[in-house]
């Protein structure tokens, strides 16, 4: 995972619409009563709970994210739920898994091999893996701007997210002896609200992209990117800055008909 330092409740504030949109990613789960379900990278756990509520009392949920300030955060909001602070690369189920959920979250781990072997072998035979991610040219423009200031400024900019096509990722996925069942690219522009949306949206998705950078700079480079965007990302009418979201989404299954090349 990239070294983003990571603020629960803020994240709940400004990133709300994470969770709003992943619940049609749920509906693609389609979580049935009595199934045992992993929330991988399940953040502060909003989502983990709506699968729950599917699995019924006679299944069971299981969140787990690297992050222990976000554990903290899913544990006090749903004091009913198990959650646990273990890296998507090392998790080891005790017991299979009959689908593993994912929103969000694996765009963030450097090491995709060892996520999808990790899933792989938490899955019972047949068992589902569902996830949203972003895909390639996900925030574009963003990134884009960043890494032009950065580099205006002498930084050699980082490249810290995964954002695969369809064929790169299905191609991974294979590797590990899933059978791919649906595989699809979509823009989804995403409303960053207020004057200060884009500004709060770097504040708590871009620490991995100011690595180099002392607060006092951070602050001046998103002045800057703020206003190379303003003119195609700001409508001042609606005071909303709009995120060029793109997303992968996939439904995946355990495949024992193939060979793993792990
Ligand atoms: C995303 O969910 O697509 C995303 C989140 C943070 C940084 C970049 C992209």
């Amino acid at each position: 995972m990239t070294d983003t330092e990571w603020d629960g409740a803020r994240y709940d504030d400004a990133a709300g619409f994470v969770t709003d949109y992943g619940d049609s990613v749920v509906d693609l789960l389609d979580p049935r009563p009595g199934e045992r379900i992993l929330d991988l990278g399940c953040g502060t756990g909003h989502l983990t709970a709506t699968v729950a509520d599917a699995v019924g009392s006679e299944g069971d949920t299981l969140g787990i994210d690297a992050s222990s300030e976000m554990i903290a955060e899913a544990r006090a909001a749903h004091p009913d739920l198990r959650f646990d602070c273990v890296d998507a690369t090392a998790f080891q189920a005790d017991e299979a898994f009959d689908a593993v959920f994912s929103n969000a979250a694996l765009h963030w781990v450097n090491d995709q091999d060892a996520v999808a072997e990790r899933v792989a072998a938490a899955l019972a035979p047949g068992g589902r893996f569902v996830a949203e991610m972003g895909a390639r040219g996900n925030v574009a423009s963003i990134v884009a701007a960043v890494r032009a200031e950065l580099r205006d400024r002498g930084y050699d900019a980082a490249d810290p997210w995964y954002f695969p096509t369809v064929g790169e990722h299905a191609t991974l996925l294979e590797r590990h002896g899933f059978a791919v069942r649906s595989a699809t690219v979509f823009d989804r522009p995403t409303d960053l609200d207020g004057p200060d949306g884009l500004r709060e949206w770097l504040a708590v998705f871009g620490d991995s992209l100011f690595a180099p950078l002392s607060d006092d700079e951070r602050a001046a480079v998103v002045a800057v990117v703020e206003d190379r965007l303003r003119p195609e990302r700001y409508d001042p009418d609606s005071e909303t800055w709009t995120a060029d979201y793109r997303r992968l989404r996939f439904v995946a299954v355990r495949d024992e008909s193939a060979s793993r090349q792990t």
